[in-house]
């Protein structure tokens, strides 16, 4: 691994030289069952000139994701894999520092899929501006108000068609996507919204911040039986992100006609050998349940609703988002590696740069 390399300004403009060095992630080696600091290489790199069209951006935050370990696999998984030795990517937010495209000017607040490395060339049509609002941290558009937040949304209502009254069991609810469906659920009118988490810390802030009814420790017994404890009288909606035990318990759950959003099974990302499934499926005849899975990439057309009702649970305060937050690009991999531990709260990001603006 490299140490911090030589950091010159960036400058811009049409006719100016732009020195670009940048350190970069790469992927060292596959994982085999939890992956490793060794499995991850920092290097530093110096990138030509942005040309006609291309922008340099400064990131200012990257997010790390369970799906980046879906990527470090050659398997198939629902993003295609990064090649051994190749940089990774991942959704970041940085500060346009230098620009030979009209559309995206110097200072302009970008969304780049260019995480893992500080500082990239990138040509203006695969960067999207958005808007440098004062009350919304560059962050929340890598969270709440991004990729984790539209997943939340379109699980919630498209896919799991909630409605007002149902009763709501969500995984993984003190996570980035979780605490979300949770507060969606609860502020579109559940009638009992119950979360699953992995330690008692995790819980209280559940119940005592975010108005669960109920949420219990998945460490504490068998889920099956600590949901029957937390929703006695069964659910209608169950959102998942974690699978296995978790998924035969809401099965178990689910009363006529419920629906299950299946958007993640992080139980299951290290293994090495598939888990088995769950053992309770004639249970979907019996009670005409649905379960669905879905990939957030397939409901892009739900932005505009999504990004209006979030932005004004914001504004009045009704939203709780928090973040966990490591400092500097050195921190990527670790902030990575506990994220698929449960080190996070709410949305795992790296700051990487101070922000000019
Ligand atoms: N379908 C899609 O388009 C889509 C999009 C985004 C995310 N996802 C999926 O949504 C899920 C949540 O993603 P996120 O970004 O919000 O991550 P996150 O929940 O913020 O972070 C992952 C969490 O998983 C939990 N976890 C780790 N191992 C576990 C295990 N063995 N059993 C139960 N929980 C475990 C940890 O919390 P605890 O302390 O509670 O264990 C950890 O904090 C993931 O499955 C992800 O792959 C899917």
């Amino acid at each position: 691994m490299h140490g911090a390399g030589r950091r010159p300004p960036l400058t811009g403009g049409q006719d100016r030289c732009v020195s670009v060095p940048t350190r970069e992630w790469q992927l060292a080696a596959r994982p085999h069952g939890e992956p490793t600091p060794q499995d991850f290489r920092l290097v530093e790199r110096e990138h030509a000139d942005p040309a006609e069209g291309e922008v340099v951006v400064r990131m200012l935050v990257m997010s790390v994701d369970p799906y980046m370990r879906g990527r470090m696999r050659a398997g198939k998984s629902y993003a295609a894999p990064w090649g051994v030795g190749e940089t990774m990517k991942g959704g970041a937010v940085g500060r346009v520092v230098a620009s030979r495209s009209p559309e995206v000017p110097e200072g302009a607040l970008v969304l780049t899929d260019a995480g893992w490395r500080d500082v990239a060339v990138l040509d203006a049509a695969h960067v999207r501006v958005l808007p440098d609002l004062p009350d919304i941290p560059p962050s929340y558009h890598l969270g709440v108000l991004g990729m984790p937040g539209l997943t939340a949304w379109a699980g919630l209502f498209r896919v799991a068609a909630f409605q007002p009254g149902d009763a709501v069991f969500v995984s993984g609810a003190a996570g980035a996507v979780g605490s979300l469906v949770g507060q969606f659920a609860r502020l579109r009118g559940a009638s009992r919204v119950v979360g699953s988490a992995g330690s008692p810390e995790k819980v209280r802030w559940l119940i005592e911040e975010l108005g669960f009814d109920a949420a219990f420790d998945y460490h504490d017994g068998p889920v099956a039986d600590l949901l029957a404890a937390a929703a006695p009288e069964g659910i209608d909606v169950y959102f998942d992100n974690v699978g296995g035990e978790h998924l035969e318990a809401a099965i178990g759950a689910l009363r006529l006609h419920g629906r299950a959003a299946v958007c993640g099974s992080i139980s299951a990302y290290n293994a090495v050998t598939p888990p088995p499934g769950p053992r309770n499926l004639s249970l979907l005849v019996a009670n005409r349940l649905t379960l669905r899975g879905f990939l957030v990439g397939d409901h892009t057309d739900l932005w505009p609703e999504f990004a209006e009702a979030v932005t004004g649970w914001l504004r009045s305060g009704e939203l709780v988002v928090r973040e966990t937050v490591r400092d500097g690009l050195e921190g990527a991999v670790p902030a990575f590696l506990d994220l698929l531990r449960g080190g996070n709260t709410g949305k795992m990001l790296v700051r990487l740069a101070g922000d000019p603006a």
